[in-house]
């Protein structure tokens, strides 16, 4: 198996979809950080916009796209998601003290562009949104929500890692909409499903 460059970055070369390219980051990282972004781009993950409030007494309803998001643990309940320390929602999140992640269908590729413009646009305008636990707005018609209280908020690198204790979940049973998927800085919905001998056994 041949590895290059990535042709983008000095150095460089062009070469053919599906060849594996090698990025040697133990002199500390790139000045440009394009091939890092499509080394994490090759992994698939679902879409969510998690909403919060900030601080008393405005208490302004705040909202970003993560695609960050992890399930944690069950007992108890945790979730995690990444938050850029740039965002201006920061304080938000983590003086608000709560957040609800609304995991996306594949129906809601315009919300989730919708949620991921920065430059302070009011990304609530026209969009029947509803209290939740602590005041939380929550979004219409998500696959699933966790309407969560901030446990733990960890900074690591450039974002800060927020770990919510799940209070409330809803979910909608698999089937009525299947959902949105991010990879390599586009959506898809999902294709056919993959059976293992295993599965396909139980
Ligand atoms: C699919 C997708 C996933 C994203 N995931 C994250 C994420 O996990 N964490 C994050 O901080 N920003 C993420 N972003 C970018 C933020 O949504 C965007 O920077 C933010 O909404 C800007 O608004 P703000 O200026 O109010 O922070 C993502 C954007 C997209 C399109």
């Amino acid at each position: 198996m041949s590895m290059t460059q990535d042709p983008s970055l000095p150095g460089g070369d062009a070469s053919a979809a599906g060849e594996e390219r090698l990025l040697d980051l133990t002199e500390g990282p790139a000045a440009d950080t394009r091939a890092l972004r499509r080394a994490f781009g090759r992994f698939a993950t679902g879409v969510t916009v998690v909403t919060g409030r900030g601080p008393a007494p405005e208490r302004r309803p705040v909202g970003v796209t993560a695609n960050s998001f992890a399930s944690v643990s069950l007992d108890p309940p945790l979730v995690l998601w990444s938050l850029d320390l740039r965002s201006s929602t920061r304080s938000a999140f983590l003086e608000g003290g709560w957040f609800a992640v609304h995991v996306l269908g594949a129906g809601q590729a315009e919300l989730s562009a919708r949620f991921a413009t920065a430059g302070g646009v009011d990304k609530f305008a026209a969009i029947p949104w509803q209290e939740g636990l602590g005041g939380l707005p929550l979004l219409p018609e998500p696959l699933a929500l966790f309407e969560c209280r901030l446990h733990q908020a960890v900074e690591a690198g450039d974002h800060v890692v927020l770990i919510g204790r799940v209070l409330r979940a809803r979910y909608r049973e698999e089937g009525a909409e299947e959902p949105l998927l991010f990879i390599g800085g586009g959506y898809r919905r999902p294709g056919e499903a993959i059976r293992t001998p295993q599965r396909a056994a139980a």
